[in-house]
């Protein structure tokens, strides 16, 4: 990984900064972040795509990290956001980005939410179904404005990493059946506010084959090639996200191959394309930095036990995702490793997150969680009375604090408790 390093004094660092003087400052456990990771991917993500001849519009999945620090590197970027509720709209929103460099996903969006994306002038709404265009028809004819809209189109392709992360397949919850598809673009073309942009596919996250989303592609060409020949206009098609990083071990995502696909498959067909990366952007750019609370054993086992649980990280709980885990400090990176169950504090027996060649870790070690900068804090929860961790961003050399700590108050500072007769 490009963005740490390790260091005989300082131990590891990540763009050079010790990981141990941002414990120090700001304790455990702090996601931590290198925003030049972040600026470098999406250049080098803009590049592969260049070097096909190929610009399509970058749309960031915000829920992969919805920081509005991370959020405002996109838009520095020249990217916009692909988001799935008003909050993520509103976040987008503040960090600048403006509506009309945004799509609107999601199965469930609610009429306050389209109405307030159409009124700021949405890019486009990806629309999952029959009853939904319907609805967006009667709130954008009625507010006088015509929605931008792409069907998104199920595929029937699968893919993914894991069962709860695959989206295209039949009898997944998301997009429109491919064979009701067409269909349900005529109509689209004669509804009352909307305007038919094209389609949208997202088969589902961390992919690794360009051949699984060729597959997808090819299928919704088709389908344009055909309504085009009716003399209906398509004009833009939203590739989706679902681009793969490679975890504990493994390969990185062939780019360069996936631009060229795009080319040979997509390229001279008069298409905007867009693209909705959301992990591969962020993922790769955070660690979770957390202190080793105690080395429990329980006969031949070693439970390394760390102030970091599946309320903070819950990738490897909710879907067995396993992340890397590295000693922080310079004399522990020395020790021999061996074997170690790695666990969070929570009281569920998934709070683990997998066996690990670590050496001896005395109480109070620092270790790294990595990769943890995208579905990381965004899906972290307060379970078990556990506040909030602290975020901070590593940016021009120096760390900054992004979000401080929630304190133990704030966990239920929101609460009313009715009085009682
Ligand atoms: N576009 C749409 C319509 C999506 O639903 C998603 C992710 C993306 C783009 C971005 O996908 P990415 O490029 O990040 O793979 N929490 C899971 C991942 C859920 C992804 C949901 N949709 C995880 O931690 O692995």
């Amino acid at each position: 990984r490009p963005n740490l390093s390790f260091h005989a004094m300082d131990g590891l660092c990540l763009d050079d900064v010790p990981l141990a003087s941002i414990a120090a400052a700001h304790g455990t456990p702090t996601w931590v972040y290198s925003a030049a990771t972040i600026e470098g991917r999406l250049a080098a993500l803009r590049a592969a795509f260049a070097g096909e001849g190929l610009a399509p519009a970058i749309r960031y999945a915000v829920k992969a990290n919805d920081h509005l620090a991370i959020l405002g590197l996109v838009r520095a970027g020249g990217a916009g956001a692909d988001v799935t509720s008003a909050g993520e709209f509103a976040r987008a929103e503040a960090a600048g980005i403006a509506p009309g460099a945004m799509v609107f996903s999601g199965v469930g969006k609610r009429e306050d939410e389209l109405r307030r994306a159409l009124a700021a002038g949405i890019g486009q709404l990806n629309v999952e179904s029959a009853e939904e265009l319907e609805m967006i028809s009667g709130i954008a004819a009625a507010m006088g404005v015509a929605a931008p809209v792409a069907l998104r189109v199920n595929p029937d392709v699968a893919a993914g990493g894991h069962d709860k992360i695959s989206t295209g397949r039949k009898g997944d919850k998301f997009g429109i059946g491919f064979d009701d598809a067409g269909a349900l673009y005529r109509r689209a073309a004669a509804l009352p506010g909307i305007e038919a942009v094209g389609f949208s596919t997202h088969i589902g996250s961390q992919i690794f084959a360009p051949a699984a989303f060729e597959a997808a592609y090819r299928r919704v060409l088709g389908l344009i090639g055909a309504l085009r020949g009716e003399g209906l206009a398509v004009r833009r098609l939203d590739l989706g996200g679902g681009f793969g990083i490679p975890y504990d071990d493994g390969t990185a995502f062939p780019f360069a191959a996936q631009a060229a696909m795009v080319r040979r498959v997509l390229g001279g067909h008069d298409l905007e394309l867009i693209v909705e990366p959301g992990r591969w952007l962020v993922g790769p750019a955070g660690v979770l930095l957390a202190r080793v609370t105690l080395v429990k054993r329980a006969g031949a086992e070693r439970f390394v036990v760390l102030d970091a649980g599946m309320n903070d990280l819950i990738r490897p709980a909710l879907y067995g995702a396993r992340h890397g885990i590295v000693p922080v400090g310079a004399a522990d990176a020395a020790g021999a490793p061996a074997p170690a169950e790695v666990v969070g504090p929570v009281c569920e027996s998934s709070d683990r997150f997998g066996t690990h060649d670590l050496p001896e870790l005395a109480p109070g070690a620092l270790v790294a969680l990595l990769d943890a900068g995208a579905y990381g804090a965004t899906m972290s929860s307060t379970y078990n009375g556990r506040p909030f961790a602290a975020q901070v961003m590593i940016a021009d050399g120096a760390p900054q604090l992004i979000r401080r700590r929630q304190t133990l108050d704030e966990l239920w500072r929101d609460e009313i408790v009715p009085p009682r007769r």
